[in-house]
């Protein structure tokens, strides 16, 4: 994506801390971004922005922010009007796990969950696309699942805000065509990053695990003329083939099973 003013076009990356948002981070900025980057931890997002700085002609700012606290997504839109009028892209990745049985789970983590993923995300694209669709260009990229795909039992809460991030960008995104504005949900499957060990589960994913920059590649491949769904490699092809021709009774059973915690 180029910017029409001549000047570096600017990107907002959530969960840039580490994992795949930082890996966003980096492909950005070897594209020539200057970033607000946005995490609630300063230490690893400023290394991050001296290694990209280090490497590349952009300006890299951070900004450390809970993303999943009720004023998140005005916080995070004044932040970023500071710094630029104009946003090119934005990137909803901050996210986490909650694996276990569903009446075992904290109530303060599932609040967190429907805030950062669901509350945040809805509230931030409401902040930002009336500026997009006014200069008739800019991006959203959502980052679902694969799990979005399926009812999956002890991840279900999960699954069931990355379903919500699937179908609200699909509608969006058919919302915003006519202003040249891009809207993109990436759903990438198991990655190599610390979302398991946050998420308290080892992956079982029978397909294996893929490198971030692998989704992070196929997702920014796709934002010019690509589809709004982005499914990652031949992994995301066979969930996606799975999850429409098996039915669902079926596949929720054997999620059920796969993912029953031990004990
Ligand atoms: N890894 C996978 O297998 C996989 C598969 C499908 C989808 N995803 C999705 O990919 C996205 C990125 O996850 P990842 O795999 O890169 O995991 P990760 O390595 O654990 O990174 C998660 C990022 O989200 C940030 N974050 C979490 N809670 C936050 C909060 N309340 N406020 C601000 N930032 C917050 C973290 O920053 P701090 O903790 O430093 O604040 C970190 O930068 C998530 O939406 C996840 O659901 C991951």
């Amino acid at each position: 994506m180029e910017s029409q003013t001549g000047i570096r076009p600017f990107a907002i990356v959530t969960g840039a801390s580490r994992g795949i948002g930082a890996e966003y981070a980096r492909a950005l900025a070897r594209r020539g971004f200057d970033l607000l980057l946005v995490s609630r931890n300063k230490d690893r997002m400023n290394r991050l922005a001296l290694e990209l700085t280090g490497r590349h002609r952009v300006q890299i700012d951070s900004e450390a922010l809970d993303l999943a606290e009720p004023e998140a997504a005005h916080r995070l839109y004044v932040a970023a009007r500071q710094r630029r009028p104009t946003v090119n892209l934005l990137i909803n990745n901050a996210g986490f796990g909650l694996f276990g049985e569903f009446v075992e789970m904290p109530m303060a983590r599932i609040q967190e969950m429907l805030r950062l993923h669901v509350n945040t995300v809805v509230e931030s694209v409401r902040l930002f696309l009336p500026g997009m669709i006014e200069q008739r260009s800019g991006a959203i990229i959502n980052i679902a699942s694969i799990a979005g795909f399926f009812s999956v039992p002890y991840l279900a809460e999960y699954a069931a805000t990355k379903a919500f991030l699937i179908t609200f960008s699909e509608a969006l995104a058919e919302e915003v065509r006519p202003f040249r504005v891009r809207i993109q949900v990436c759903c990438p499957g198991s990655t190599e990053t610390d979302f398991h060990v946050t998420a308290g589960f080892k992956p079982k994913n029978p397909l294996g695990t893929q490198h971030a920059a692998v989704v992070v590649d196929a997702s920014l491949a796709a934002l010019e003329r690509g589809p709004t769904l982005v499914l990652v490699g031949w992994r995301g092809r066979v969930i996606s083939w799975l999850s429409r021709c098996v039915p669902r009774t079926i596949l929720v059973r054997a999620a059920a099973a796969r993912m029953k915690p031990s004990g």
